[in-house]
């Protein structure tokens, strides 16, 4: 690795507070993690919009899109999956910094990872949710085909078939789409918000 001894960090004069006032918000970082197909972009995108709604300023990363651009050259081995949480926990760091309510959708099946992007936000910014749909759900919901194509082996490290899925074992918030419709799951998270007022009622 180059010597990184004569790389500076800048100290800017407006910082994150004061980027969340001027928008009247606090930033967070509502990482939703579950299996493929649990509901994590469907509600996000739900939450997303009645933030808009509330006048919040947000901005929703996503596993697929930006498995399009930033992480295209990343694949679905454990090594890679580290590696793309690893970025994109860097780039909601920075979202984070902008003074935004960043939500962020993608399996991030490990808990060593889901840990070391908590930690790189302050203290109480990042919102674990977990999507705790069943598998036995999101199968039978498969949208894009996928389970069926890991269980006929033609797609190799899918996440709950092969590839490991570790649940959080104390996330801020648990969400089962499977058993409450997706305006009430929204609402639970935008309840959350306010009562730790990161919004304001
Ligand atoms: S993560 O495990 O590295 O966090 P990420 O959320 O970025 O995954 O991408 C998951 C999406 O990629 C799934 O929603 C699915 O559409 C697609 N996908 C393609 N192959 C796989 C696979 N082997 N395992 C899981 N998801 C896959």
């Amino acid at each position: 690795m180059d010597d990184k001894s004569n790389i500076i960090w800048h100290v800017h004069k407006l910082n994150k507070k004061d980027r969340a006032r001027q928008k009247r918000q606090k930033a967070c970082l509502l990482w939703f993690t579950g299996l493929s197909a649990s509901g994590k972009s469907t509600t996000a995108n739900v939450i997303e919009q009645k933030l808009f709604e509330l006048g919040h300023h947000t901005y929703l990363l996503d596993g697929d899109n930006v498995r399009h651009g930033l992480n295209k050259d990343l694949g679905f081995s454990d090594s890679d999956r580290v590696e793309n949480i690893r970025r994109i926990g860097e780039m909601a760091k920075l979202f984070t910094d902008a003074g935004l309510i960043v939500l962020s959708a993608f399996i991030s099946p490990f808990c060593a990872d889901r840990k070391m992007v908590r930690d790189l936000v302050e203290e109480g910014e990042f919102v674990e949710i977990h999507m705790a749909t069943p598998l036995s759900v999101c199968e039978q919901r498969d949208p894009k085909g996928l389970y069926k194509k890991a269980r006929q082996g033609e797609i190799k490290n899918f996440t709950g078939i092969d590839s490991t899925y570790e649940a959080p074992e104390k996330p801020e918030l648990v969400i089962n789409t499977a058993e409450c419709d997706i305006e009430a799951c929204a609402d639970k998270v935008i309840a959350y918000l306010k009562q730790k007022q990161i919004i304001h009622d």
